[in-house]
């Protein structure tokens, strides 16, 4: 699907998010060798599929593609945008405190659970321009890119929590899937 951005005036792509339970999501992403055009405009379609899903973070497996990208802004509605594009992040140092807060995800919709995580982090990665990045942070934003660093593991906040947590979430996904799949067009 093509969005046509009128202040900023170029074509982007809405790319269809991955809904699980899909094996597609469970698979472990590739590195990618370079920040070159075409990682860059898939950064780009990212941000705005997760803008345009009132996502605060998205991960290219979610979108199909087993690359290890993903896009985070956490900033407030009110407040500037602030869209930051990763490719092979890596965690150096997570701090030793354990924090434990709701999370949600694009790709489970409506779904919420408490994650445990560390605080604090600092994640190396390979920046829009190609350029070997370092980030130390904490909050939302530390929770954000570690949630969406376990999507290129294949690993989802619900398989943080109990297995009949789990679960439960999965089946009503499923039912869900197959509620909308009968629905005439
Ligand atoms: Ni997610």
């Amino acid at each position: 699907m093509l969005f046509y951005d009128q202040e900023q005036a170029y074509a982007v792509t809405l790319l269809p998010i991955i809904v699980a339970p899909d094996p597609r999501l469970k698979i472990t992403a590739i590195a990618v060798e370079r920040v070159d055009g075409a990682v860059r405009t898939l950064m780009d379609d990212m941000l705005e599929t997760m803008h345009s899903a009132n996502g605060i973070g998205l991960a290219a497996p979610q979108v199909g593609e087993h690359k290890r990208i993903i896009v985070v802004d956490v900033s407030d509605k009110d407040e500037e945008p602030n869209p930051i594009r990763m490719a092979n992040p890596e965690l150096l140092l997570v701090s030793d405190d354990i924090i434990n807060h709701e999370e949600g995800c694009l790709s489970l919709p409506e779904h919420y659970a408490e994650v445990e995580r560390p605080g604090a982090i600092t994640v190396r990665y390979l920046g829009y321009d190609n350029e070997i990045r370092e980030m130390k942070t904490d909050g939302v934003l530390a929770r954000c890119i570690q949630h969406e660093m376990d999507h290129l593991d294949g690993v989802l906040f619900v398989d943080h929590i109990s297995s009949l947590k789990r679960n439960m979430i999965l089946r009503k996904l499923t039912k869900t899937k197959k509620l909308a799949a009968n629905v005439p067009a």
